[in-house]
């Protein structure tokens, strides 16, 4: 299968609705035609967290439009698509759901090949639509619903290093946020108030760094902060803005240790396969983080691998990276049919035990 292509991409399994059209020509660098998102967090706001019945219903409203628009934007109809790619998990059951349909029903009625994807695989992918980058790669994949380390050895092999026992890190921000009164999301206004503090000034753990392997935690962080804040306000009746600047630099300290030490040990495993052009990739809404990204930049130095972080549209949630991994799904012979079943776990890896615990998009694959 190598002629060019042109894939459509359907994204609802969080609290973002987006469409996507992505050309590839074989031995190019694939074109992002167009990419629309369209976010729910005004919907959500004033419930501290993603409501996924609301989130669904806003799914089932906003997905055709999103499609409207991206094929207006690609300049193409749907004559011109040589397939499309769907989220089929894992997420929230109710926006996945909307996803699958309506993809089923463009498939249908145009006649087009349909290919469900994994969201992971999703993220997981996108430094090959971005950055051209082969096979094996490490990815660390790190946003408010993930936070694992992957090898990834092909479009349907993915073996699993280590990720959180509880929460994602961009939850653990977006929960620090919330319990600090600034507005969510919570990582880019914790990131902006850390630039006045000190991060010494708070003393916060580096949950499972005695514990070997790739694993993480970051649930104790939020309890940790929880406990400083509750002893700032007995102490002073109020968080003083200083207090405050320096509670978030505190903990953001703490999250950019534990992921540069993690990194470090899932570099040591991946290096040991000796790939021909070793690629560290990191992919998530949490990757915007300065601090973090200039950490994992650096450790990734140490090790004399190359550093790949795709432009933020990119690392968050967007159709465009559905879209690339149908496509290469689709030379890899994969196509599903009106069977596709939404799925709201999904593990890419299915050699690796189930990892536990709960994000805003539910169950962790
Ligand atoms: O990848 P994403 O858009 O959605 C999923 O969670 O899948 O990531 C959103 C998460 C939110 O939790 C948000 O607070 C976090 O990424 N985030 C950040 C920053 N910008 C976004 N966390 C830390 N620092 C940032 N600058
Ligand atoms: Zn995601």
């Amino acid at each position: 299968m190598d002629r060019p292509l042109t894939l459509l991409g359907l994204e609802s399994s969080c609290d973002d609705t987006a469409a996507a059209v992505v050309r590839h020509v074989p031995g190019q660098a694939a074109q992002v035609l167009s990419s629309v998102v369209k976010g729910q967090t005004a919907l959500h706001a004033a419930y501290g967290g993603v409501v996924p019945e609301l989130a669904a219903r806003a799914h089932v409203e906003k997905l055709d439009i999103c499609v409207e628009e991206a094929l207006a934007e690609a300049g193409v109809a749907l004559s011109d698509l040589d397939g499309i790619a769907v989220t089929a998990g894992p997420g929230l059951i109710g926006g996945v759901l909307s996803g699958v349909m309506c993809a089923k029903g463009i498939a249908a009625g145009a006649g087009l090949p349909l290919i469900g994807v994994n969201h992971l695989a999703g993220h997981a992918l996108t430094p090959r639509l971005t950055d051209q980058l082969e096979f094996p790669y490490l990815m660390l994949l790190v946003s408010g619903g993930h936070c694992q380390f992957l090898l990834v050895n092909g479009v349907d092999d993915f073996l699993r290093l280590g990720g959180t026992i509880d929460d994602a890190p961009g939850e653990a921000f977006d929960k620090t946020a919330k319990l600090l009164g600034l507005p969510q999301p919570g990582g880019p206004a914790v990131e902006q108030e850390a630039q006045a503090g000190d991060p010494k000034h708070f003393a916060f753990p580096r949950p499972l760094l005695d514990r070997a392997g790739c694993d993480m935690s970051f649930s104790g962080l939020k309890t940790a902060l929880l406990r400083a804040r509750d002893a700032i306000i007995a102490e002073k009746g109020g968080i003083p803005r200083q207090d405050r600047a320096d509670l978030c630099a505190g903990f953001q300290a703490a999250v950019r240790d534990v992921l540069a030490e993690k990194s470090r040990r899932a570099l040591g495993i991946y290096l040991e396969s000796t790939p021909a052009t070793p690629s560290f990739a990191v992919a998530g809404g949490v990757a915007a983080n300065m601090a973090i990204r200039d950490v994992l930049e650096t450790v990734s130095a140490e090790f004399g691998t190359r550093f790949v972080a795709p432009p933020l549209r990119f690392c968050t949630d967007n159709a465009a990276m559905i879209a690339w991994a149908g496509i290469e799904r689709f030379r890899a012979g994969t196509r599903d049919d009106m069977t596709l079943a939404a799925r709201p776990r999904w593990p890419l890896d299915n050699r690796s035990p189930a990892l536990l615990g709960s994000g805003k998009k539910g169950a962790k694959a």
